[in-house]
């Protein structure tokens, strides 16, 4: 039985002879020339992937030691390689596709496959870009294409591809469904885990080359000589993964482990502490990726409780990083209780910062203005600070999107605000141009997401989770890439070779995020989850510590109608976005319904673009996506033959449960808005999906 454990790294034997016969012929050795670490790693992952993939052990070899009549694969690092951003990506977008102006040009993680003389060459400037290569060609047997004539070139169009892990000491992990957390700290760092070694591999293979280690809500403990020699222990084991490790810090550390009375970022012996600790870090680990820092929100301490800004903040910890190669990832995710509409709060604070952060600083932005909801219209900091770079932040973990109980495949969700166009200079200024670097031509570029990994034997809880950490990074990696092939691949990788099967499981996971957002926030509602959980609805939240917390500050139900009214006449957050993106969303007749309520408060009876009345397209979307759930067990029942049979029957009663959940969101939320609307629910519904 499949205990999920493996991920999308099966090795498993190619069942088709005849295809195996000429992989076979293909791989008869392995040349890897030089000591370079991470060129190792790749040479070990080709040996252990060929054994498995073609049954059949391939020599790793020297130039010399090679035999001429035989056909191998020369993994060969290339100081003069230039690979720029193009890929071929014959697998997955079906097209060969051509992208110069990305600011990954040049990349050294960029790779090459060629056929030269008969053998398959992997070429790169890194250890690391063979690593990526080296992965590549393992995909191409994992989904079963041919290798005659591969001709392959890719290369990542951002550069700081990161998983945030929201991991505390004491192993819990904030917002975290899948066990606790795999960061063994107690252990460390006498016991190595070995598990750090399989998660270093997953990563590698989808081009993940950074993790902070721990919470964005940080304690200051991880700056501590102690917890700086487990650190260096994790990085030990990611480094010949080509991955580097990165801590959240608490901006009171200077206060809490220091001895400081004070953190402000101008007092000079604040400046000190973190100069001299930043260079304790990097004797200790001589590649530390840097810092990230959740300052001034939710109650975290930060540059504001001085009077400071959060440029004063990020750019003192840019001085304590001097001469070392590290950036200051710094979170726009800021707001504060009674100060207007919370969609507007980030872009009111860090927009006129734009400018007056020091090089070696990203702002961190969360893919919405709220939070990770179903849902969201871009983050209004998109475009509107070009002299930042800033990275984009989404979350894996489905902190509101049904934990790991839902199935909810998230490339759609994380490819939809890629493509979102800004228009900050002109159209076509999408969301990826901003975050590759290439709209402004930074020199740095970064994508987080926020992990869904736990201590669980599958690593996220519910098995098709290990498809959004898949997908994360593979749009890290190259943001062009369709969600839809994605998904495939990783089926392919993951579950079953199965034509028939993996067109069904492809379907419902295309299918899965849009159909969440129906059962639970359709037409643009959002945070109308339950409190502090964040699980199953709660509309008629009406009392909280803070207004800004309760369902109703969201979607504003009353006798006349539903929706936040965010044009002109109400809280004027559309004024945050381009002048044609504020025509289109500003008027109701032409904002795509999906976003319908997040800016407009609409009368119940007001006819919609799909022909219907607000009341009758609400109900039909609650209707329509509950009723998508038994389509998913449907078709997740019909793939039962070609599915492991533990893992089939986890997923399929994992569905059972989302659907008696998708029924609870559905009644309670029709039935609350219908205490205002006074309207009877529509019926029959039109056939879902
Ligand atoms: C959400 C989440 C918190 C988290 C915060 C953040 O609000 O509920 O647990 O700390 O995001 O991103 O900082």
């Amino acid at each position: 039985a499949d205990d999920g454990y493996r991920l999308w790294l099966k090795y498993d034997r190619v069942a088709d002879a005849s295809l195996r016969a000429q992989y076979q012929a293909s791989a008869q050795f392995i040349v890897a020339e030089g000591q370079d670490v991470v060129l190792r790693t790749a040479a070990a992952e080709l040996q252990r992937g060929l054994q498995g993939l073609l049954d059949q052990s391939v020599p790793v070899l020297n130039q010399a030691e090679k035999n001429s009549t035989k056909r191998g694969i020369i993994l060969r690092i290339d100081p003069t390689a230039n690979v720029s951003a193009q890929t071929n990506t014959a697998n997955v977008s079906g097209k060969k596709k051509t992208n110069s102006a990305s600011a990954a040009k040049g990349s050294p993680e960029g790779f090459q496959i060629a056929t030269q003389g008969g053998n398959l060459v992997v070429s790169g400037r890194s250890g690391a870009a063979l690593l990526y290569g080296v992965f590549a060609l393992l995909r191409q047997l994992q989904t079963r294409q041919p290798l005659a004539n591969l001709a392959l070139t890719s290369s990542p169009r951002i550069q700081y591809r990161l998983l945030n892990h929201w991991d505390n000491p004491n192993g819990t992990v904030e917002r975290g469904y899948a066990g606790s957390s795999i960061w063994k700290w107690q252990e460390l760092p006498e016991r190595i885990d070995p598990r750090y070694e399989d998660y270093a591999r997953a990563n590698a293979s989808i081009g993940i080359n950074g993790v902070v280690l721990n919470n964005v809500n940080a304690s200051a403990r991880y700056l501590t000589p102690e917890y700086l020699r487990k650190v260096a222990a994790v990085a030990g084991v990611l480094r010949p993964y080509g991955i580097r490790v990165y801590l959240s810090v608490l901006w009171a550390a200077p206060k809490v482990i220091g001895g400081l009375t004070t953190s402000d970022p101008l007092n000079p012996q604040v400046q000190q502490w973190w100069a001299h600790r930043t260079d304790e870090i990097y004797k200790t680990i001589p590649d530390f990726g840097g810092f990230l820092v959740k300052a001034n929100s939710e109650g975290e301490p930060g540059p504001q409780d001085y009077g400071r800004n959060h440029a004063d903040g990020a750019n003192m910890l840019a001085r304590a990083l001097g001469q070392h190669d590290g950036a200051v990832m710094w979170r726009a995710f800021v707001y504060q209780a009674g100060s207007g509409d919370r969609f507007k709060q980030a872009y009111e604070e860090f927009q006129p910062l734009d400018g007056k952060f020091a090089p070696k600083v990203l702002v961190q932005v969360k893919n919405g203005p709220i939070d990770f909801q179903a849902r969201e219209p871009f983050h209004p900091l998109f475009g509107a600070m070009p002299r930042t770079p800033l990275m984009l932040e989404v979350q894996l973990t489905q902190e509101y999107l049904g934990f790991a109980t839902h199935l909810v495949y998230l490339g759609p969700l994380i490819k939809e605000c890629l493509m979102a166009d800004t228009y900050a200079k002109g159209p076509g200024s999408t969301v990826a141009k901003v975050v590759d670097g290439s709209l402004e031509n930074h020199a740095v570029s970064g994508i987080a997401g926020v992990a869904n990994i736990g201590a669980d034997r599958n690593w996220t809880g519910h098995p098709v989770g290990q498809a959004n950490w898949y997908a994360f990074g593979r749009l890290a990696w190259d943001h062009t890439l369709s969600p839809a092939a994605i998904a495939e691949e990783w089926t392919r990788m993951t579950l079953t070779q199965e034509p028939a099967a993996v067109r069904s499981i492809t379907q419902v996971l295309n299918e899965s995020r849009s159909i969440y957002v129906r059962y639970t926030t359709p037409l643009g509602l959002h945070h109308i989850m339950g409190q502090n959980l964040h699980y199953g609805p709660e509309p008629w939240l009406t009392k909280s510590a803070r207004p800004d917390w309760t369902a109703i500050y969201y979607h504003r139900a009353d006798s006349v109608g539903l929706g936040f009214d965010r044009t002109a006449m109400g809280s004027n957050a559309l004024a945050l976005y381009a002048p044609a993106l504020r025509q289109r969303w500003g008027s109701p007749a032409t904002c795509p319904p999906d976003f319908l309520l997040w800016f407009h408060h609409l009368p119940w009876g007001q006819k919609l673009s799909t022909g219907r009345p607000l009341w009758d397209e609400l109900c039909t979307r609650y209707y329509t996506g509950a009723d998508s759930v038994l389509w998913m067990q449907r078709q997740w029942a019909a793939v039962q033959p070609a599915v492991d049979a533990e893992l089939h029957a986890d997923v399929a009663a994992r569905l059972q449960v989302q659907h008696r959940e998708a029924l609870w969101w559905r009644d309670a939320c029709v039935l609350y808005f219908q205490t205002f609307s006074r309207r009877p629910i529509p019926a029959p519904f039109p056939k879902p999906i």
